[in-house]
């Protein structure tokens, strides 16, 4: 295992107001790490900087290696579109296009490959196939969640997921499901994970590690040992 995540001493100060003080967090390849705290601690602040879409005022964020601060914007987008796969808290679908161009355009306009087997086999999964050519303005908020973890997923390259809430609006058993399937995915696409959620009892089942964030500052880190 090598650490595929890597927030070094990250800060985020937003109108005077720090909101992001001295995060130093790690995720493993293959390793699933949930990350909670009351709101307003931070906690997406922190998964968009891991994601490069925001930048730290100061500190490093390394994925594989790489400082993100230290190469060319077009080389940053290059191995965001390629290896992260990211779902934040409004999926944000083109409501023009139905479910199966919602998942498969993004990234092709970037120029990467889709896997259609991987993308088959999560629209089972997470039970949207008879969704799959319908428009996506007529989804439900968890349908579109949903649609927006496979469209993070569907490039074979992805070696990161990141995902703010992404069970906010299922039920009890299709959070455990989410969970689950996130577990299994890291151990087997090799894939770094780092979850916002605030259903940690069902998240901490099956999660490698916990950070939790107080004010900004994280507080705690709990490892788990599963099987
Ligand atoms: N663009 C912004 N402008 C002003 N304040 C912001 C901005 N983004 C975040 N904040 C503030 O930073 C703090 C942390 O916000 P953040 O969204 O990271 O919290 P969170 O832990 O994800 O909360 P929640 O669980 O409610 O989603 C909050 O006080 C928020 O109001
Ligand atoms: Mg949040």
């Amino acid at each position: 295992m090598s650490v595929y995540l890597e927030l070094n001493q990250v800060n985020k100060t937003i109108n005077g107001e720090s909101i992001v003080k001295n995060v130093s967090i790690g995720v493993d390849s293959g390793q699933y790490a949930i990350l909670t705290g009351p709101s307003g601690s931070g906690k997406s602040s922190v998964l968009r900087m891991a994601s490069g879409i925001d930048k730290p005022d100061n500190g490093d964020v390394l994925i594989d290696n790489i400082n993100l601060s230290n190469i060319h914007i077009k080389d940053k987008k290059r191995i965001i579109a390629k290896y992260v796969g990211l779902v934040l808290q409004h999926p944000g679908l083109d409501r023009g296009l139905d479910v199966w161009s919602n998942i498969i355009l993004p990234a092709e306009s970037k120029g990467e490959k889709i896997n259609k087997d991987k993308v088959d086999y999560l629209v089972d999964l997470l039970e949207i196939k008879d969704k799959i050519y319908l428009n996506s303005g007529k989804l439900s908020g968890g349908e579109q969640i949903r649609v927006s973890i496979v469209r993070a997923l569907a490039v074979n390259t992805i070696r990161l997921f990141l995902a703010d809430e992404p069970t906010n609006h299922l039920d009890t058993e299709r959070k455990k499901i989410i969970f689950n399937y996130i577990a299994k995915i890291t151990k087997e696409f090799n894939i770094a994970a780092l979850i916002v959620t605030h259903d940690s009892v069902f998240a901490r089942e099956n999660a490698n590690i916990e950070y939790t964030m107080i004010d900004g500052e994280i507080t705690k880190k709990n490892l788990f040992f599963q099987n």
